[in-house]
């Protein structure tokens, strides 16, 4: 993700900054999130994320089809999104900037995905739980396909049986993916990426050391792009607004180790990490 600043540049537009660049430099958000949708490197991202979705889709189905194949080819293109030189722009930045796209269960398990592995290369994790993290991240939700559609996609509030319906996607998940010849981690975070460490999730109201380390990781990332979606109720929270709801409970729900790690990572990101959603909501500036 580092090039040089001439490569930032693309005529006609205003220049999209470098990561050193942008943490100095005062940019309207606005301007900055025009700049980096018109820039060849998001465009280039769009389409790549766009290809990702499609295969994710077509996993999904296989596996509800009883039709198991390994995911390594999904592995890859997922990985290919963050590979190193791939883009100047910040991650975070991309990611924030493709919230008008769409934000079907696909994307959001891509999201998760990514920013699953984000977190476990900041916690130094080897090559292989990497990997292992990334297809945890991509089939987490995998039991939402399972709920009707219409329950999914409902605006205003949930009625107590229907919230309890879908609170049921984690462990008709894991029943999808138990079967199959994959790593225990990446069904146990279908089952436990929605318990909190003290107690207060579903579906077990298991505690901290009953929580898989996977699930653990699967949970932040989860609750962290749920939060910076834009919802029928609410507009997207901006990432400092996300870490401000992580500080008033975070360090009793999620376990303080993976927490304390994507707060540090996070927060100097939260000055130029920008939005732009659907409805084009008012921007909270940071810089
Ligand atoms: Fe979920």
């Amino acid at each position: 993700m580092n090039e040089t600043a001439s490569a930032n540049t693309t005529p006609g537009t205003a220049p999209v900054p470098g990561p050193e660049q942008k943490h100095n430099t005062p940019i309207h958000n606005r301007n900055y999130s025009q700049a980096i949708k018109q820039s060849p490197e998001f465009m280039s991202f769009q389409v790549d994320f766009a290809v990702c979705l499609k295969e994710l889709r077509g996993y999904f189905h296989t596996i509800i089809a009883e039709n198991f194949k390994s995911p390594d080819f999904l592995l890859e293109k997922t990985n290919s999104l963050l590979r190193p030189g791939q883009t100047t722009i910040d991650f975070f930045d991309m990611l924030h900037n493709l919230r008008s796209v769409d934000d079907s269960i696909y994307v959001h398990s891509l999201n998760v995905a990514l920013i699953a592995r984000m977190i476990g290369k900041w916690l130094k994790l080897n090559a292989e739980d990497l990997e292992t993290l990334t297809i945890a991240g991509l089939l987490h939700d995998i039991g939402k396909s399972l709920i009707p559609d219409d329950l999914l996609n409902k605006q205003g509030r949930l009625t107590d049986e229907e919230y309890d319906l879908l609170c049921q996607h984690a462990k008709l998940g894991y029943d999808l993916l138990k079967p199959l010849p994959l790593d225990s981690r990446i069904k146990k975070a279908a089952l436990m990426h929605h318990e909190r460490c003290d107690g207060s999730g579903y579906p077990e109201k298991s505690t901290t050391d009953d929580i898989d380390d996977f699930a653990h990781i699967i949970a932040i990332a989860d609750v962290y792009d749920a939060m910076t979606a834009a919802r029928t109720y609410r507009a997207p929270l901006s990432p400092f607004q996300v870490i401000a709801e992580f500080e008033k409970d975070g360090l009793q729900k999620y376990k303080p180790k993976y927490i304390l790690t994507f707060w540090n990572i996070l927060l100097p990101r939260t000055r130029t990490i920008m939005y732009c959603s659907a409805t084009d909501v008012p921007q909270t500036s940071f810089c």
